[in-house]
């Protein structure tokens, strides 16, 4: 299929009712894989709020794809600061992709793969952060494969059991 080329920009207001849409159906994706996440809907604009608070205070942002200003797509990144004694300095202070999400009538056009490359550059901005990281829902092969091809590696495996 023919790549799009979207104009890529921080979040601002404007964008609100349609990142919280994006958020609703990253959600229900996420729910359809895993007993653990709860309704889109529920969550929305509540996580919104926290995902723009958390960047306000780790130096991070929400980057919004557009075409023809129509919001297309996001990304969110910002600097995470763990204190682990076993893992290298790099991957204690890393940059940390939290969501990422095209819009379904506009995926596999490469919206992802301009949206993370734009998430590291905007993190490469800090010299502090050598490492990007992220979390994916076990099962999502989309997200995992466009993850993947983007040079992204598994490094480690969240187990959970009810008990
Ligand atoms: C995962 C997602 C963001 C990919 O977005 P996209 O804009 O369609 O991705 P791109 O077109 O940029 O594709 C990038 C690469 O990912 C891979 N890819 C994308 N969708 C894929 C799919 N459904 N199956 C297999 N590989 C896929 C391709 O290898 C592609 O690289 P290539 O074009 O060089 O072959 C999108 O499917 C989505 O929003 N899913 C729902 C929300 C979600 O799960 N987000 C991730 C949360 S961690």
């Amino acid at each position: 299929m023919k790549k799009l080329i979207p104009v890529i920009a921080p979040y601002s207001p404007a964008d609100r009712q349609a990142i919280v849409r994006g958020n609703i159906d990253l959600q229900e994706t996420e729910r359809a894989l895993s007993e653990f996440c709860l309704p889109g809907k529920e969550i929305g604009e509540l996580y919104l709020d926290h995902l723009l608070e958390l960047n306000r205070k780790q130096k991070g942002t929400i980057l919004v794809a557009k075409i023809d200003g129509r919001v297309v797509g996001f990304i969110s990144c910002r600097i995470e600061y763990d204190d682990s004694v076993t893992t290298t300095e790099d991957l204690n202070t890393h940059g940390y992709i939290s969501d990422a999400w095209t819009h379904p009538d506009y995926r596999k056009n490469g919206i992802f793969k301009k949206l993370c490359a734009a998430a590291e550059s905007y993190l490469q901005h800090f010299p502090e952060v050598k490492v990007v990281k992220l979390n994916v829902i076990a099962g999502n092969e989309p997200a995992i494969a466009a993850y993947k091809r983007a040079g992204f590696k598994p490094q480690e495996l969240t187990l959970v059991k009810r008990i």
